[in-house]
This record gives C-alpha cells, sequence and structure tokens, in this order.
C-alpha cells in the first residue's frame, strides 16, 4: 500500500554549505563574442597535451569495446616504474584526476563525528567532499599576509575524531610551499589515527630544494597519501586521471573501496605514455621558470603585489574587487581565477601560459589599471 506519510529520502547529515564551483570553462563563459580568449584561470598546460600520451590515444582507440579491467595493473606497474621502483604496484591507487581519488580518500577515512583539517586559502574541494559525507571541516588559516602554515594551530586541532588532514604543496591557490623542515615537524608529530593528505599536484614546477615529496614520508612507514594528477603539466585534463600512492596498509584498503573499471582505456594509455614523456615535461617546467620571472617583472612594474610562486599560477592583490577584476579581465579576453572561491579574497590567481598569452594578461591589467586610475581622477576632481 502506498503511504501518504512524507519521508524523507535525502541524507539528513548532509550539510553543504557550498558546492565546489570549478572555474569556468570556455564554452562556458559570456566572452564568446571575442576573436581569441586566453584561458589562464584554471593552471593547464598552455603547451598542450603530451605528444606521447596523443599518439597513444590514436594507437590504442579500437580497444574501446573490450572491458580492460586488468590494465589497472598495467599503469600500476608503469608508475613503479616511473618512481624507479621504490613503491610496488600494491601501494598506488588510481582514479579519474585527482578529484576523483580525494573524494575516495574522504569516503574512506571520514564519516560523520569524524573532523578533517585543511588551511584556506587552499583547494576547497577538500572540504565539499568532507561535508557531503557528513565530516566536520577544521580550517586552519594559513598565516596572514606569508601564507605560512600555521603548524601550532594544526597539531592543537587535531582530537581523537581527526581522521585527515589535508596539505597542498605547492598549494593552490597561493603558490606558496611549506618548506621541508616543517612538513618534517609536522609529520613527526600527528598522531597514528590522522592520515595526511599530501596533495603535490603541481610538483613539476617546484624549483627550490627544500621541498619534502610525499614518497619520503611514505617510505618511512608514516600515515601518508600523495596525490598526483595529469591534468596540470602532462597537459591532460581533459581526460580525467590521476593517482594517489601511499603505505600498502593504506593503498590496500582505497583500493579494496574503490568500485571497478574506475578509469577508461584511452586514459590509462595515455597516462602510461605521458609518464615517459620527459621532453614534455621539460618543455613546460623552462616555459614556467622562464615565464614565472617575466610576469613577475611585469606585475612589479605595474605596482601589483603578488606571492612568489614554485607552482604554475601567480596570486596577486588585486587592485578591484576580484570577481570585477576577472569580469573586466575577461573583457578584454583573458580567463582568470578570482580568489574568492578558496578565501583568498582579495586576491586573483592567473596562470603562467606562453609569452602570447602572459603578454596579453599584461597589457590587459595596464588597460584595467589606467581606466581605474582614470575613474578615480574623475571622482577626485568632481569632489571638488
Ligand atoms: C591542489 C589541487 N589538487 C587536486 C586537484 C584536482 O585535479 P584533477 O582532478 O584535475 O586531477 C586540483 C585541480 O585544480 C588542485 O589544484
Amino acid at each position: 500500500m502506498p503511504t501518504t506519510q512524507k519521508i524523507d529520502i535525502f541524507k539528513t547529515h548532509i550539510a553543504v554549505n557550498k558546492q565546489y564551483v570549478g572555474g569556468s570553462t570556455r564554452s562556458e563563459t559570456n566572452a564568446q563574442q571575442l576573436k581569441k580568449i586566453y584561458k589562464l584561470s584554471s593552471n593547464e598546460n598552455m603547451l598542450g597535451t603530451s605528444p606521447e600520451a596523443l599518439l597513444s590515444i590514436k594507437k590504442n582507440i579500437h580497444q574501446l569495446h573490450e572491458y580492460n579491467y586488468e590494465n589497472d595493473l598495467k599503469f600500476r606497474h608503469a608508475l613503479c616504474d616511473h618512481f624507479q621502483q621504490s613503491l610496488t604496484p600494491d601501494q598506488f591507487i588510481t582514479g579519474n584526476g585527482g578529484m576523483e581519488l580525494l573524494e575516495l580518500f574522504v569516503r574512506g577515512f571520514a564519516d560523520p563525528g569524524y573532523e578533517c583539517i585543511l588551511s584556506s586559502p587552499t583547494f576547497m574541494a577538500y572540504k565539499n567532499f568532507a561535508e557531503i559525507q557528513g565530516a566536520k571541516v577544521i580550517d586552519v588559516p594559513l598565516k596572514a599576509g606569508s601564507f605560512e602554515l600555521d603548524v601550532e594551530g594544526i597539531l592543537n586541532a587535531i582530537n581523537p575524531n581527526t581522521r585527515l588532514l589535508f596539505l597542498t604543496n605547492p598549494n593552490n591557490p597561493t603558490g606558496t610551499f611549506i618548506p621541508k623542515s616543517v612538513t618534517d615537524t609536522l609529520i613527526d608529530q600527528i598522531p597514528p589515527h590522522v592520515i595526511v593528505v599530501y596533495d603535490e599536484v603541481y610538483f613539476h614546477y617546484v624549483t627550490t630544494s627544500d621541498y619534502a615529496r610525499a614518497i619520503d614520508y611514505i617510505k618511512q612507514g608514516k600515515n601518508v597519501i600523495g596525490l598526483h594528477s595529469f591534468s596540470k603539466a602532462y597537459g591532460m585534463a581533459g581526460i580525467r586521471l590521476g593517482y594517489a600512492f601511499s603505505t600498502p596498509e593504506i593503498a590496500g584498503y582505497l583500493n579494496r573501496i574503490r568500485r571497478p573499471f574506475m578509469i577508461g582505456t584511452l586514459t590509462m594509455e595515455a597516462g602510461i605514455a605521458a609518464l615517459k614523456d620527459h621532453a614534455h615535461i621539460k618543455k613546460t617546467q623552462e616555459l614556467i621558470a622562464l615565464e614565472k620571472e617575466w610576469l613577475y617583472t611585469q606585475l612589479d612594474m605595474l605596482g601589483i603585489s603578488y606571492w612568489k610562486s614554485q607552482a604554475n599560477f601567480i596570486l596577486f592583490n588585486s587592485p578591484l574587487l576580484p570577481t570585477m577584476m576577472a569580469e573586466k579581465c575577461l573583457e578584454l579576453g583573458i580567463m582568470v581565477r578570482s580568489g574568492e572561491v578558496f578565501l583568498a579574497p582579495d586576491c586573483v590567481r592567473v596562470t603562467i601560459g606562453t609569452r602570447e598569452a602572459n603578454k596579453a594578461f599584461i597589457d590587459a591589467m595596464e588597460e584595467i589599471l589606467s581606466t581605474l586610475s582614470k575613474t578615480l581622477i574623475t571622482k577626485k576632481n568632481n569632489h571638488y
């Protein structure tokens, strides 16, 4: 008999404050009338996809009619080779981009009653996934101004209900990094019931030697999960591929709860090929290193302050409200990202591109700043 009683079909413990909103895609912008749009809003690789990955997609296109579950193992073996056999295949977990893996970690370790720690401004998908799982999110913000990690604050925030600590190194959107001495001190003091998600998806761009990699801690047997993505330096954001690595115990558990057939055949083959495409990575790293310095100089000349970055983007203090700045840039054909969504309310993030794109961005900034100063002068004159 159908009941007339109203039954709540939605899980009541889920209190998501805000859905995570990614950067707009090219087709979603309302600047379609422009002849050229430079997309400097999602930290992609402007040199494009690894040519080796593209070749491998073409080579394997005939394989699509078959399930290729075993290929996950093939991919994990390729990852072992990439890591020079310092990890075993059972220490890797593969997924449809870093995002899917982050969701898996949260599903695996957090539930209502548990807590996850993050340090804003940062990649806020962590918060969204934790809230969907019903876990409580504790924000121990980065120190104002310097964006340094508040190690004492994090240690004080840990309690018996804490399960995950998200460390983003280098951090998105600030581009800042956590020095090795700091990660060493912090990770040494983390109790065994807390798992550190060490998100290093921008590691290819790091030039400082004062930087610890997730693998260093995993090899010491610490409860650390390293996260890598093919969306950044490999130029494969559209194909969705990422992987994580950890101790055999943690990785084994995550592999048992992950769903089968998680990544597609072409995606895996492309990933395996991209791992060997050292030339593309080198070219990308050289471009970013060179263009970062060029952009620093240009921003200095414009009097715009910014944070030195270890990634392929720069966060700067916006002379306008950041959403307004993003809109004005878009009108001039440049997509940038307002810092608001990351809890960096006065800032804008720009991805480092080719010289042509970076120059177009600087030209746009010059134009915006000159209109701004004209408006200010007019206002001042009217006042007198
Ligand atoms: C810090 C950080 N982690 C993880 C991701 C997820 O990347 P993807 O899902 O594209 O692999 C991103 C994407 O922007 C990111 O910035």
